[in-house]
């Protein structure tokens, strides 16, 4: 039995960085974490560095620049041949992984916070016991308990996962080599991630999707104009088309559905990739016996400041309401250290940059259009082409444009969604604007160097004040 300050089940990007933080304001900090918790030494960074963001970042990495090498060098007078070693393209993906991971160990020695390997569960407040791999187990006593399970991919039951040809996101980032012929169930962040990722290296990807668009999160308008791109870069959709079934032969699924007109339809394919969400991990983690509330969709419920129901248990990251991404997790980690120890903290959840990392990238922040005009807003929308950015023209960078929401009266930035190259790094630009409550006529009145990609973000501020002046 060991007392802390703060324990934290989980290690991913929400509770190592709540780790630090509270380990950088003074408590005495202890980590759980049961990935890789076999050999003693569990691998911590969660599902972003593990599973998620990084190893998926390094394959569309890899599989972009393969795709440049094969479609555009030659317009640039560049002449190869690629050819792509997928084995090795796993090798370099697993070694950026481990490298990301064993730094986490090493901050976590850093800040003196200990780690304890095995699976967390709640006891009640302020109890916590941690099982090994080999079933010896041990409690701990803490002032604060956070919980920061994380998710997992849903799993549907007519497409149970086989790790092999029927799988989650977990097993498409390590396919053994490019499949011929690839169906995606859900056309989200995932489905378009990893489906660009093997479409890009040469496999015939087709993704259906039940909604009638792409990426419900964003604007019609975006989501067509990303469809297109997708489109043109080889990937087919199929909208409103429900998969019921599944079956498995030697080496392809044969799956069954309905289309959009419910007629019968089948897709064969050497290997599905279902991508139709994540939910929270609550497994075994002893939330319904210590008494924790749960939401409708079984996320951990919390107040505004992250508290359960129950006195000093607090939860964060994709096991609370709010989007599933990795910056997220990590401000409210930061915050729930800085509220445990006294400061005051908050996260406003509509200025979270949600990034899907395609080529081109599609960025978007704060409110929609759409979102506007449910609510009864009346705002002014602002846009600007790439096609007529000077640096995106002399990169061929020319799909896509930036959109900017302004409330009519006020001029205050409500929103913005980005399609196109480097969108990830405009919206941030954006959202350093939003965050102290900037107009569009702020973001149109600052300098921005030529030529750069930013120059659309600025004109299409302008454009919102009637005043753009390259289109
Ligand atoms: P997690 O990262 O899921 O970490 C939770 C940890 O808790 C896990 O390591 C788990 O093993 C551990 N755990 C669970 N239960 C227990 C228990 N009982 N005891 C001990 N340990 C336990 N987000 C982005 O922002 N950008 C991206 O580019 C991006 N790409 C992604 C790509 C993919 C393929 C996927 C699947 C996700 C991606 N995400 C991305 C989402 C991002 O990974 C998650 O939002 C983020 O990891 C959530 O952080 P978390 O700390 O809440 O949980
Ligand atoms: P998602 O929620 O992004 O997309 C799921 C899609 O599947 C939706 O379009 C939905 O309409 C569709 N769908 C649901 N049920 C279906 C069915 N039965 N048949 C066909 N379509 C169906 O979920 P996804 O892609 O699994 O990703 C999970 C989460 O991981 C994301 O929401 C995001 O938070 C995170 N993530 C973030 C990334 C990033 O930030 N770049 C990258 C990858 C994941």
């Amino acid at each position: 039995m060991a007392s802390y300050d703060v324990i934290i089940i989980g290690a991913g990007p929400g509770g190592y960085v709540c780790a630090i933080r509270a380990a950088q304001l003074g408590k005495k900090v202890a980590i759980v974490e049961k990935r890789g918790a076999e050999g003693g030494k569990p691998r911590l960074g969660g599902t972003c560095l593990n599973v998620g963001c990084i190893p998926s970042k390094a394959l569309l990495d890899t599989s972009e620049r393969f795709f440049e090498a094969r479609k555009h060098f030659a317009e640039h007078g560049i002449a190869v041949t690629p050819s792509i070693d997928v084995s090795q393209m796993m090798k370099r993906k697993v070694g950026v992984v481990d490298t990301l991971v064993g730094g986490i160990s090493g901050l976590m020695r850093k800040h003196k916070v200990d780690i304890l390997a095995g699976s967390g569960e709640l006891l009640g407040p302020g109890k916590v016991r941690v099982t090994a791999a080999d079933g010896s187990a041990a409690e701990h006593d803490a002032s604060h308990v956070v919980l920061a399970m994380g998710s997992v991919p849903i799993e549907l039951p007519f497409l149970k996962f086989d790790g092999d040809r029927i799988v989650s996101s977990d097993h498409a980032i390590a396919f053994p080599e490019v499949p011929k012929r690839l169906v995606v169930v859900g056309g989200g962040v995932i489905g378009l991630e990893l489906g660009s990722v093997w479409s890009r290296l040469g496999s015939q990807v087709t993704v259906v999707e039940a909604l009638p668009q792409i990426c419900p999160f964003l604007d019609g308008d975006v989501a067509k104009a990303f469809q297109k791109t997708m489109e043109k870069q080889g990937l087919q959709f199929i909208f409103e088309a429900k998969v019921t079934g599944a079956v498995r032969q030697d080496h392809e699924v044969v799956l069954s559905g309905t289309a959009k007109d419910g007629s019968a339809q089948s897709w064969t394919a050497d290997r599905v990739l279902v991508a139709v969400g994540r939910r929270p991990c609550i497994d075994g983690a002893g939330l319904e016996g210590a008494g924790v509330q749960l939401t409708e969709r079984k996320r951990v419920k919390v107040d505004a400041s992250f508290r359960t129901n129950l006195p000093g248990v607090w939860a964060i990251g994709d096991l609370v309401d709010g989007p599933m991404l990795a910056h997220k997790a990590e401000e409210e980690g930061v915050a729930v250290a800085e509220l445990i120890a006294g400061q005051k903290a908050h996260v406003d959840h509509n200025l979270i940059p949600n990034v899907v990392y395609t080529e081109p990238e599609v960025a978007s922040i704060g409110l929609t259009e759409a979102d506007c005009t449910k609510r009864g807003m009346t705002v002014r929308v602002g846009r600007f082409p790439f096609l007529a950015n000077g640096r995106a023209r002399a990169a061929g960078a020319t799909d896509g444009f930036v959109k900017i929401i302004a409330d009519a009266k006020t001029d205050r930035v409500l929103g913005a969604a980005i399609i196109g190259q480097r969108a990830a790094d405009l919206i941030a630009a954006i959202a350093a604007h939003m965050v102290y409550g900037g107009s569009s006529e702020d973001i149109a009145r600052t300098c921005v160097a030529h030529p750069t990609h930013g120059e659309a973000v600025k004109e299409a501020a302008l454009d919102c004040l009637g005043r753009v002046i390259h289109a």
